[in-house]
């Protein structure tokens, strides 16, 4: 792995060889969240950098009991330099105060920490990232976990939870369910905020979102 880190989390895909790389990315454990932001500034781990413009890094206190992990930085997040602040930011927010979670204790970031689009017209329309683009951010949110050290980690959607989990896994199966990581940490995935927009159905995809919230509250006040 770049920068001989420690493997925090060993199923899924490891970060490519990145040819010509010149990534400073996280060298060890230990870092605080302070430096890893500035490092990941200078990331070129990836080509999502050059049209991104800025990195968005992961927001919340370092002893946030639990982190919220989203697929990467949308338009509104790619412009202020902070996660999950458009629409998706704010389903997220409702879901989390129905759930009981109160945001600020929370850390919360994304699995890619550049935003990714083509252009249409006069918008900027978001693009999934790719496997080895998924790949190359790992060590940032592995980083980032390391420094926090919280009981619960949430993905939000498949980007997230695959990154995490592996690529076999499926949120739709597995949603709500806990699986506790080499390092003690409990981990489960749910939809994405935005996949309540998506919806048909959006009350009733928001009341899943909350559903499985609340398991992810239960568990921050469940014995340890
Ligand atoms: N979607 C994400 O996955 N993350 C953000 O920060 C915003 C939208």
């Amino acid at each position: 792995m770049p920068g001989g880190q420690a493997e925090l989390f060993p199923p899924a895909e490891r970060p490519p060889v990145i040819d010509g790389a010149t990534a400073p990315v996280p060298g060890s454990e230990g870092l605080d969240l302070e430096t890893l932001r500035a490092r990941a500034a200078e990331c070129r781990a990836c080509d999502l950098y050059e049209r991104a413009t800025q990195v968005v890094f992961g927001e919340g206190p370092e002893d946030a009991e639990l982190v919220l992990i989203g697929e990467q930085p949308g338009d509104k997040e790619d412009l202020a330099g902070h996660p999950f602040v458009g629409p998706a930011g704010d389903v997220l927010d409702r879901a989390l105060e129905e759930a009981g979670i109160d945001r600020s204790v929370t850390y919360v970031t994304n699995a890619v920490k550049h935003f990714k689009w083509k252009p249409a017209g006069k918008v900027r329309l978001h693009q999934k990232p790719n496997a080895r683009e998924v790949a190359a951010c790992r060590p940032w949110w592995e980083a980032e976990i390391a420094a926090i050290r919280p009981s619960v980690v949430c993905c939000l959607g498949a980007t997230a939870a695959q990154a995490v989990f592996g690529s076999d896994y499926r949120v739709t199966r597995e949603r709500g369910t806990f699986r506790e990581l080499p390092d003690g940490t409990w981990a489960t995935a749910t939809i994405h905020p935005s996949a309540v927009l998506r919806s048909n159905d959006r009350e009733e995809a928001f009341a899943g979102l909350v559903a499985d919230l609340r398991l992810v509250a239960e568990r921050l006040s469940g014995p340890r």
